[in-house]
C-alpha cells in the first residue's frame, strides 16, 4: 500500500487536487470495468470538493457509470440540514446526472437505526454479488473519501476503537456521539473500508492540525485507538491536507509529500 500526503495552500486547492485524483481513478477503472464505485463522506469540508467536481469535472468522467455510496449517515431524513446525503444532493448530484439507481444512499430516516444499517449491508452485498458470504469481497470500493474529526473519528467510527479483533460487521449502527450532531449514526466499518482500492482523507483547517500530527507521526502507526489511524487501503492511502491542517511537522511524515 502506497501512503502519500498531498499538501496544498488552501481548501480550494486541496479539494481541486483531490477532485483530479478522483477523476483520474475513475477514468482508469472505467477503462477496464463497466462501473466505478465512489464513497463520499459528510461534515463540512466535502462541500468544496462537491462543488469542484460538479463545476470542473462533468465531462472528465462518464458519471453514468459511477455508483455513489456513503461512508456514514446521521439518523435523519434526506431533507434534514445535517443529512450527509442531503449535502451531496445540494452540490453534486444534479450537475453530474447520475442514474437514480446508482445513488446508494443510507436511509438515515429508517427506525430502528439498526434496520438502516442492515438494509445498507444488504445493498452492498447485492452490489458486490456476495449475498450469502460471511466476508466482504477482497476488493470492495474503488475510491473512498473520508474526513477526520478533531477527536480522530472518521466516517462515524468514534474513539476509542476497541484495539482487539475488529467487529465482524460491514455496516454498523452507532450511538449518538458527544460531538455534534449528537444523533445516532450508521457507518461503514473498517472491515469494508480497508478493502477498498484507494482511500483519500480530506482534511482542512488549523483545528485539525493536532489530530493530523497524532495520526501521521512516526511510522504512520499513530495512536491505534484513533479510528482514522486504523484506516488502510489495498493500493493507495492518501492524505489531502491544506497547509493549515498539515502544519509544519506533518509534512515530514511517512512517505512522499507533494506540496504543489
Ligand atoms: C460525519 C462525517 C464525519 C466527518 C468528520 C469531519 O457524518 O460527520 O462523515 O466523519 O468526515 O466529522 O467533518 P468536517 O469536514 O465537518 O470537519
Amino acid at each position: 500500500m502506497i501512503r502519500e500526503t498531498v499538501v496544498r495552500p488552501d481548501p480550494e486547492a486541496t479539494c481541486r487536487v483531490l477532485a483530479e485524483a478522483i477523476a483520474e481513478a475513475a477514468q482508469t477503472v472505467l477503462e477496464r470495468s463497466d462501473r466505478f464505485s465512489l464513497v463520499l463522506s459528510g461534515g463540512h469540508t466535502p462541500e468544496t470538493l462537491f462543488r469542484q467536481l460538479a463545476e470542473g469535472f462533468r465531462s472528465e468522467v462518464d458519471w453514468t457509470r459511477v455508483h455513489l455510496f456513503w461512508a456514514d449517515e446521521r439518523a435523519v431524513g434526506p431533507d434534514d440540514p445535517s443529512s450527509n446525503f442531503g449535502l451531496a444532493r445540494r452540490w453534486l448530484l444534479p450537475p453530474l446526472g447520475l442514474p437514480d439507481a446508482h445513488v446508494h444512499r443510507i436511509h438515515g430516516e429508517r427506525r430502528p437505526v439498526a434496520r438502516a444499517a442492515a438494509e445498507y449491508e444488504a445493498e452492498l452485498r447485492s452490489y458486490w454479488g456476495v449475498e450469502g458470504s460471511k466476508d466482504p469481497p477482497a476488493s470492495t470500493f474503488d475510491f473512498v473519501v473520508l474526513g477526520v474529526g478533531p477527536d480522530g473519528h472518521t466516517a462515524s467510527l468514534f474513539p476509542p476503537l476497541p484495539t482487539g479483533r475488529p467487529s465482524r460487521e460491514w455496516v454498523a449502527p452507532v450511538a449518538p456521539p458527544t460531538l455534534p450532531p449528537a444523533v445516532e449514526r450508521v457507518t461503514l466499518t473498517l472491515r469494508v473500508i480497508n478493502r477498498s482500492d484507494e482511500v483519500a482523507f480530506l482534511v482542512c483547517g488549523s483545528e485539525k492540525q493536532g489530530i493530523v500530527q497524532r495520526i501521521l507521526r512516526g511510522r504512520n502507526r499513530g495512536d491505534q485507538r484513533l479510528p482514522a489511524a486504523r484506516v488502510g487501503a489495498r493500493s493507495r492511502l492518501r492524505w489531502f491536507l491544506d497547509a493549515a491542517a498539515a502544519g509544519p511537522a506533518a509534512v515530514g511524515g511517512p512517505s512522499r509529500v507533494a506540496t504543489g
